[in-house]
């Protein structure tokens, strides 16, 4: 069976859905940010301060490329990882695509009491998610093969609605 990959923004609720999702299906959960966590020896905040955003991306690079030879799993992955366009090639021979779509607003608020995200610590996080979304958008749209809204919808509805339009 082909892999499930969930793409979004952060805050659309990937790794909640994806979970459910998996255990829905009786499928493997994968969590491309938590598997380098583990592979790494610490967590994101940690390889943002120390290798950088580019250290993130070539970790989270391979562990998508990894990831995307598994068959049957359930994976989540981390809100920009379609910025690599080798992440979206090997996103989208690797499996069907999800993308849980989420307002600005929504991911705002999801977001505003986790303190694991590098991205949203120093600015405005509003500023952040809304220019990262203008840019993010498109490239999610590229490589899904179906789009779910998840605004004000609970992880359960998500859930089937995914089911549904397998
Ligand atoms: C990032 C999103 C995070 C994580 C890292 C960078 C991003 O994952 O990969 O902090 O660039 O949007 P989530 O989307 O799971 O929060």
């Amino acid at each position: 069976m082909r892999n499930l990959i969930l793409v979004g923004p952060m805050g659309a609720g990937k790794s909640t859905i994806g979970r459910l999702l998996a255990k829905e299906l009786k499928l493997q959960f994968k969590d491309s940010d938590k598997e380098i966590e583990q592979r790494t020896g610490a967590d994101i905040p940690w390889i943002f301060d120390v290798e950088g955003e580019q250290g993130f991306r070539e970790r989270e690079q391979s562990m998508i490329a990894e990831l995307c030879e598994l068959s049957g799993a359930v994976i989540a992955t981390g809100g920009g990882v379609v910025l690599r366009p080798e992440n979206r090639q090997a996103l989208s021979s690797g499996g069907r695509v999800v993308y849980l779509h989420a307002s600005v607003e929504q991911q705002l608020d999801r977001t505003s009491r986790d303190r694991n995200r590098p991205l949203l610590r120093n600015s405005d996080p509003a500023k952040v998610l809304g220019s990262l979304m203008e840019i993010r958008d498109p490239l999610y749209r590229e490589i899904a093969d179906v789009i779910v809204e998840t605004d004000e919808r609970p992880p359960r509805m998500v859930v089937q609605e995914i089911i549904d339009r397998l």
